[in-house]
């Protein structure tokens, strides 16, 4: 079988959960930026670089908000978000990641908010 390849290749990919836990503020859960990031990723083009992704439920419900940054060392897991501005702090990454043509180390604030996904 011929290997499957991508013209879509990217740095990175973040996934932001906004299921039916995260970012759903009704249910008295932390808020998401959604509307500035997907600007601001549009702006900036950061597609072509850093995925952007926003999902439906990511699994862990009891730590909302959650997020997960896809890298060549693998997934990266991170829970119980409540700043918005760790958001902003993400975009900022993603924009340096970019310019860099590299992944930089993630912003050290989110860091805290690491959790084992898997058994
Ligand atoms: S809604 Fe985000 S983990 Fe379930």
């Amino acid at each position: 079988m011929e290997q499957v390849v991508t013209k879509r290749r990217v740095l990175g990919q973040i996934m932001i959960c906004n299921g039916c836990c995260c970012g759903r503020t009704e249910k008295g859960r932390p808020g998401i930026p959604l509307d500035r990031l997907k600007s601001r990723w549009k702006e900036e083009k950061l597609l072509k670089s850093i995925q952007l992704t926003v999902t439906g439920c990511l699994g862990p419900c009891d730590i909302a908000n959650v997020v997960s940054i896809q890298t060549p060392d693998g997934p990266a897991w991170f829970g119980g978000i409540k700043e918005e501005s760790l958001y902003d702090e993400l975009l900022e990454w993603a924009i340096a990641s970019r310019d860099q043509d590299k992944l930089l180390e993630l912003p050290a604030n989110l860091l805290p908010y690491r959790f084992e996904r898997f058994q």
